[in-house]
């Protein structure tokens, strides 16, 4: 159907002036008088809306009624013209209805709350404030990929089913094609009959297989989906997120915390020069101040301090939190709220975790406490990157999966890489729709994602 988009009519208004010209698009919201119709009509190639005006007397009733329906389709040919009000509209010459809207479509008023369309997921792209989301998590997408490519760093896709569970948490999701059956005496049993002759499940994170890849190009990344069948019914949890990893050979803890930064302020950098509108929309309805914020975070260095001296930051904060603070303690929310945003006010790095409380793929300092890990954490949001040097070392590794119980014969291929030419490497996760939250002030992860998964929700 040829027609040309209503970001091109705006972006490049000069060229279409005076031109006849066909759009296609939903109508956002119409008026109507006696002798002149306005229609807001937009297609979702902006988040401007182009105004049709419909003079009646140039057109058949019979062609204009139809069209004056909140949420239908039309097709419109019309002569894009000055306007002094909205800078350019179309006078319209012809309107054809793609599609109808009956009265029951629930879009019909300007703004409905997010917990409402947190129930439509299937119609509220056609919001603007969705249009908007998309349209950033569109650009953030890209830019990630942008930053990685002009860096060297190859796009590797790592498997979304498989049978090793890389933060050991147990949130795996569990992929079978069978029952269970009574006639199974051992769990052993049952799991080699099952499709993959071994128990297998959906990847918490691509980065043991990352590691693989990277052992021999040298630095690479995933960008993908990750699954946890986490019971946290948060607003920054999800059980199906994108997750970016990448993995980096030749490379410490300290190397990693500056790429991380790099990497962060680049790609909001990004954001920022190719979402204007999306922005300006944002900082008016989710978060007042957030292009400034922004535009600090791109211009300042992040905050970096120990876990062991921010235990005592936070003893020493005189706040009474609900979790008590002890050295070897997880650190909570509350507690990662303080840091990042009263005490820092930034965004900052949190490093040499207790090795208890951490992977056992994280490289063991030289205390016997402490692991060369880092969680970035930014402020309203918590953490959005987990991060840390892999134990090369395969003595020490092995010990550290023993301690944890883990089945060594499971993980003979992620060993094998210590074994053979291991080198010292590091990596981190982004979790795509938190990074995105930050960007957006987006208060709830289900408002970033198409379809969210979340605990007792498909
Ligand atoms: O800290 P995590 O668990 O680290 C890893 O998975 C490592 N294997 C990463 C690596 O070193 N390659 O997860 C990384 C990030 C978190 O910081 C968070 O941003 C995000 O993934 N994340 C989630 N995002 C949404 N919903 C969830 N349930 C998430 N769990 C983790
Ligand atoms: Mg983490």
């Amino acid at each position: 159907m040829k027609h040309t988009d209503i970001k091109i009519l705006f972006d490049d208004s000069d060229k279409y002036l005076n031109a006849s010209v066909t759009v296609c698009g939903w109508v956002r919201t119409w008026r109507d008088s006696k002798s002149i119709a306005f229609i807001e009509l937009n297609d979702g190639t902006t988040l401007k809306n182009l105004q049709l005006v419909i003079e009646k007397e140039n057109l058949d009733e019979s062609l204009i009624k139809p069209a004056l329906v909140v949420g239908c389709a039309l097709r419109v040919v019309g002569k894009f013209i000055p306007s002094e009000r909205n800078g350019v509209e179309l006078s319209v010459e012809n309107i054809t209805v793609l599609g109808g809207c009956p009265q029951d479509y629930p879009l019909q008023k300007k703004h409905h709350t997010l917990e409402f369309l947190r129930t439509i997921p299937h119609l509220r792209p056609r919001t603007k404030y969705f249009e908007a989301v998309f349209g950033v998590r569109n650009q953030l997408s890209f830019a990630i990929h942008k930053y990685f490519n002009s860096h060297g760093y190859k796009y590797v896709h790592t498997p979304i089913i498989t049978g090793s569970d890389c933060e050991g948490a147990g949130e795996m999701f569990r992929v079978t094609t069978q029952s269970w059956d009574a006639k199974y005496a051992k769990e052993q049993d049952y799991y080699a009959d099952d499709f993959f002759g071994a128990k297998a499940g959906l990847t918490v994170s691509g980065q043991l297989e990352g590691e693989a890849a990277a052992m021999g190009l040298g630095k690479i990344y995933t960008f993908g989906p990750t699954f946890r069948a986490e019971h946290s019914n948060t607003t920054r949890h999800a059980a199906e997120f994108w997750h970016i990893e990448p993995e980096v050979c030749f490379c410490d803890l300290h190397d990693i915390i500056e790429i991380a930064e790099d990497f962060i302020k680049s790609i909001i950098k990004d954001v920022l020069e190719n979402c204007p509108e999306e922005l300006a929309y944002f900082n008016e309805r989710n978060e007042k101040g957030l292009i400034e914020k922004l535009q600090n975070v791109v211009s300042h260095d992040f905050g970096i301090i120990t876990y062991t001296e921010a235990v005592n930051v936070l003893k020493k904060s005189g706040k009474q939190f609900k979790y008590p603070v002890e050295w070897g303690c997880d650190l909570q929310t509350e507690h990662e709220k303080y840091l990042t945003e009263e005490y820092f006010k930034k965004p900052v790095f949190v490093t040499d975790y207790p090795a208890v409380i951490k992977s056992f793929y994280m490289k063991q300092n030289p205390d016997g406490k402490t692991v060369a890990a880092t969680d970035l954490l930014v402020p309203g949001i918590g953490e959005i990157i987990g991060c840390s040097e892999r134990e090369a070392d395969l003595e020490k590794l092995k010990a550290a999966m023993l301690q944890r119980n883990m089945t060594l014969d499971a993980y003979s291929d992620y060993i094998d890489s210590r074994k053979y030419g291991s080198v010292p490497h590091s990596g981190f996760g982004l979790g795509f729709e938190r990074m995105l939250m930050y960007i957006t002030g987006v208060q709830n992860i289900r408002d970033t994602l198409l379809y969210p998964r979340t605990v007792g929700s498909l």
